[in-house]
């Protein structure tokens, strides 16, 4: 079974002032194509609490995938993409550049996220935006190469050269 953790970035949500309909989104579209959910959490936007929160899903928990969302654009607390790269050992560029390619031909805005992704240990990590629409149209595009690249990470999978 692949498991994934879920990070929420939102100053505003860690102090219970917004809803969190991202989360939510995650959870059933990666429950959908069979993950299941070991960790959610909603944290503010503090840069070394989004790394903390990193390091605990992928070492301790040792999560297949960890999803974030929200902190990825512009603004001064926007701090998601600089913790996961002081976490990640190994970047994935394509992943964000997939993600970015899909999105702008949904909204020119698309370029405004810093996304970043990688791989920690056992753990991929990758960076969503915050918004549930942009969570949908980058999910939609890199959840089933993600199950493959699991799969290749852990060693269930390493057959790609052959074919
Ligand atoms: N990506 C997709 N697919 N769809 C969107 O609507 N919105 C953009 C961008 N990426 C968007 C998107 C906007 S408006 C911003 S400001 C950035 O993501 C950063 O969002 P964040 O700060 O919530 O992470």
């Amino acid at each position: 079974m692949r498991t994934v953790g879920i990070l929420i970035a939102s100053d505003q949500g860690s102090k219970g002032l917004r809803i969190d309909a991202s989360g939510v989104l995650i959870r059933q579209m990666v429950e959908e194509k069979g993950y299941q959910v070991v960790h959610e959490v909603m944290v503010s936007d503090d840069l070394p609490i989004l790394r903390d929160a990193m390091l605990h899903m992928a070492d301790t928990l040792k999560c297949h995938l960890i999803l974030t969302t929200g902190g990825t654009g512009f603004s001064k607390r926007d701090n998601t993409p600089e913790a996961t790269v002081q976490v990640i050992e190994r970047p994935c560029p394509g992943i964000v550049e997939a993600m970015r390619w899909i999105s702008f031909q949904k909204t020119p805005k698309a370029m405004l996220s810093r996304a970043a992704a990688g791989i920690r240990g056992d753990s991929i990590i990758v960076n969503l935006p915050g918004s549930p629409k942009a969570v949908r149209e980058c999910l939609e595009v890199i959840l089933e190469p993600l199950a493959h690249g699991i799969d290749i990470l852990v060693g269930d999978a390493n057959e790609c050269a052959s074919k």
